[in-house]
């Protein structure tokens, strides 16, 4: 196969010389495997998250504005199913636009805890959202939203609602989407979670979404080369490799690769990772759901479907999930 092992003596011996950035151990880890991947997180530096705010943008990608137009139309519902003095726990804190729908129809939102990993993002998303609503008590809270954490304790007598739009999910393994929802559900009881994810669909459609004309999608895709040779002096030759998205369709996803287009070596902290014509490395999977596939997925996390709002084409859905207090 012409992959190098993983050298894990060799790795160490570099991670004690200079502690490897999150970035560098799983990008190193990634491709050292037989199935080349890394983690779809990586995308987003300052370059990576304005491709994909261009991505939002375009005419193939019905996604962002799909939700929008749901939580737009839906306002008043959902405001309805939560009720009044809410505290919005939201898990990343990329959507303020989308959030600010959510705490405009909202009766007397009490506290919003956006959750992230970069406390960069954090800070300026709550300053905006402090100007804007001054009765809001904004919390940030930097934690890793995929492992237990600890919120601060809830004041108010409304309910604890998390909220995780732009089908996010999707980005996870079937198991690492249990595992949150659970993690999720523990953290909500008592409320709810209000999840939107993007629906299984006619493949062309999704195939679009994915491979659009201007090829912005293929730039956010080679992005992540650029930013590994910016940040960790990897010498990826960012002509040699080419975008790859398609629809898996038994596995309900659509996959993205960045494809080898010849035989070629790439070094990353002193170990070279040789690449064969062809070869790939994955770099994201969106799951596509059906609306009773997600339902049935949150029950099994302990929680109680109960709306579900979805557009005319029905391409997007957003659900309202219950986490009784005690079962
Ligand atoms: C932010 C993960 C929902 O999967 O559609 C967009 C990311 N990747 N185009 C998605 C993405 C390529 C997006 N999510």
């Amino acid at each position: 196969m012409g992959t190098p092992a993983f050298n894990l003596h060799k790795f160490r011996a570099a991670q004690r010389a200079a502690p490897l950035s999150d970035f560098a151990r799983e990008l190193f880890a990634g491709l050292s495997q037989g199935v080349r991947s890394v983690s779809p997180k990586f995308f987003y530096d300052a370059e990576g998250s304005a491709l994909f705010d261009r991505i939002c943008e375009l005419p193939e990608y019905y996604p962002t504005r799909t939700e929008l137009r749901i939580l737009t139309d839906s306002a008043a519902e959902i405001a309805g199913q939560i009720g009044p003095d809410a505290e919005i726990i939201e898990f990343g804190a990329g959507s303020l636009t989308k959030v600010r729908l959510l705490l405009d129809a909202l009766e007397r939102p009490r506290r919003y805890v956006p959750i992230d990993i970069s406390g960069e993002h954090l800070e300026a998303a709550a300053a905006r959202l402090r100007a804007d609503y001054p009765a809001l008590e904004v919390q940030p809270v930097v934690a890793d939203y995929t492992m237990p954490l600890v919120l601060p304790s809830r004041e108010s007598a409304g309910q604890r609602v998390g909220f995780f739009p732009g089908s996010t999910l999707g980005n996870f393994s079937p198991e690492e989407a249990l595992s949150f929802l659970q993690l999720a559900h523990r953290l909500l009881r008592g409320g709810g979670l209000l999840l939107g994810v993007d629906l299984v669909k006619d493949p062309g459609r999704l195939h679009a979404a994915y491979n659009d004309a201007q090829g912005v999608t293929a730039a956010f895709n080679l992005n992540l080369l650029r930013r590994a040779n910016a940040e960790l002096g990897t010498d990826f030759d960012l002509e040699g490799f080419v975008h790859s998205a398609f629809y898996n369709s038994p596995l309900r996803r659509i996959e993205m690769h960045l494809v080898s287009r010849r035989a070629q070596e790439v070094t990353l902290d002193g170990q070279r990772f040789a690449f064969e014509e062809g070869e790939t490395i994955h770099t994201e999977n969106s799951h596509k759901f059906t609306i009773d596939g997600l339902r049935a997925l949150a029950v099994q996390a302990g929680f109680r479907p109960a709306a579900v709002w979805t557009d005319p084409e029905r391409l997007f859905s957003v659900h309202w999930l219950q986490a009784p207090a005690s079962q």
